[in-house]
């Protein structure tokens, strides 16, 4: 096996360009295998530098390292190159225009009364309130009693209640007819400075055009040693320029009756009425949106805090109400027929979660 320079010369060129034509990684390296595995052509080769004489030996040594040294760096080099041009591809198919505009589609929307929820809970969040809850089935203690509803008072039956059977004492439960028992379970476990507000359902005996026997309040309570009624109005006209969108609006409290605020008093905004739109926060007219007032000192007495020190006021409304006053829904009935024609006319877009620094609907 005398082989000659020019031998070498061609099998160097033949490799080469097997290595300049392998398609891929796989490819590329078979014909590494071949040329320099165990069994390769140049491996063979160089096995059969010991059966040479000194001189033949001399030639061929460097000869055949420099033959393994060139194709290493060849198939060296071409693997870095096809690496990157699987990167290339790869990117290239893998490729998000970041720029483009994400159109989700989701299935379903955010009920109107969700939605008013939640823009009355990012309102009062802002104002340092916290969220509370209370159970729907409630005991006449927290629904009446406690909150100076005495026993036989007319102000019960006004409440069109909702009682359960009553059990062996005698008693009966009730479906909350307000939000307010809230208050006298957050009072009966925490300590002062309050600042709550309770979103809900609640239920009353009662179904028309704007009556449902199921419908929502949000309660709000603030309890401190310096709380007045200068407090109460500012922080409902803010909630009510928040909640309408509207950079001014003309409030009136009106003298009204609840047996757990004294003084008590309806807050009425203005509006006017252009066809069938309502303008909130301007106009002659006058539209009643919640029931307040200081809280009654016998309520304090009852939870066990001393009216000479502690005072606050609270607030009721309806978010069924609000909400078709803002977003002009006519019949109430409608919020829970579960009219999916309805619900996609009147509904939010799920990604739209309000807050008040986006804004609170769009
Ligand atoms: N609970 C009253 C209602 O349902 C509303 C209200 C709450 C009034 C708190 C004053 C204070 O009508």
């Amino acid at each position: 096996m005398a082989e000659t320079s020019q031998d070498l010369d061609a099998l160097k060129q033949e490799i080469l360009t097997q290595v300049a034509a392998a398609p891929d990684a796989q490819a590329l390296d078979a014909v590494r295998v071949a040329a320099l595995g165990k069994k390769g052509a140049v491996s063979e080769l160089m096995k059969g530098l010991g059966k040479m004489s000194p001189e033949e030996r001399k030639v061929m040594g460097p000869a055949l390292n420099g033959l393994k040294t060139a194709l290493t760096d060849a198939i060296t080099t071409r693997a870095a190159a096809l690496q990157e041009a699987a990167l290339e591809a790869r990117l290239a198919t893998e490729h998000v225009d970041v720029t483009l505009p994400v159109m989700p589609e989701p299935q379903g929307s955010i009920h109107p009364v969700t939605q008013v929820m939640d823009e009355i809970i990012a309102i009062f969040a802002d104002l340092g309130f916290e969220v509370k809850e209370g159970p729907d089935i409630e005991d006449d203690f927290h629904n009446f009693t406690a909150l100076n509803f005495p026993l036989g008072h007319p102000a019960r039956d006004m409440h069109d209640t909702f009682f359960f059977p009553a059990n062996e004492k005698g008693e009966r439960k009730l479906l909350r007819t307000h939000t307010s028992p809230v208050q006298i379970r957050t009072m009966e476990s925490q300590k002062p400075p309050i600042r709550i507000i309770v979103p809900g359902r609640t239920y009353r005996c009662d179904s028309d055009q704007t009556h449902t026997p199921m419908f929502h309040q949000v309660e709000g309570l603030v309890i401190d040693t310096e709380t007045h009624m200068g407090h109460l109005k500012w922080c409902l006209e803010e909630f009510a320029k928040a909640f309408f969108e509207v950079d001014d609006i003309r409030a009136r409290f009106r003298p009204h009756f609840f047996p757990f605020t004294e003084p008590s008093a309806e807050m009425d905004i203005g509006y006017t009425r252009k066809g069938n739109e309502i303008r909130v926060g301007e106009g002659k007219d006058w539209l009643e949106i919640l029931g307040c007032g200081m809280v009654h000192p016998n309520v304090l007495k009852n939870v066990g805090l001393d009216p000479d020190v502690y005072q606050g006021f609270a607030f009721g409304m309806g978010i069924d109400r609000l909400a078709m006053l803002k977003y002009g829904i006519p019949d109430l009935r409608d919020f829970f027929a579960a009219d999916l024609r309805w619900l996609s006319h009147y509904g939010f877009a799920a990604l739209d979660a309000p807050n008040l620094a986006t804004g609170l609907s769009r």
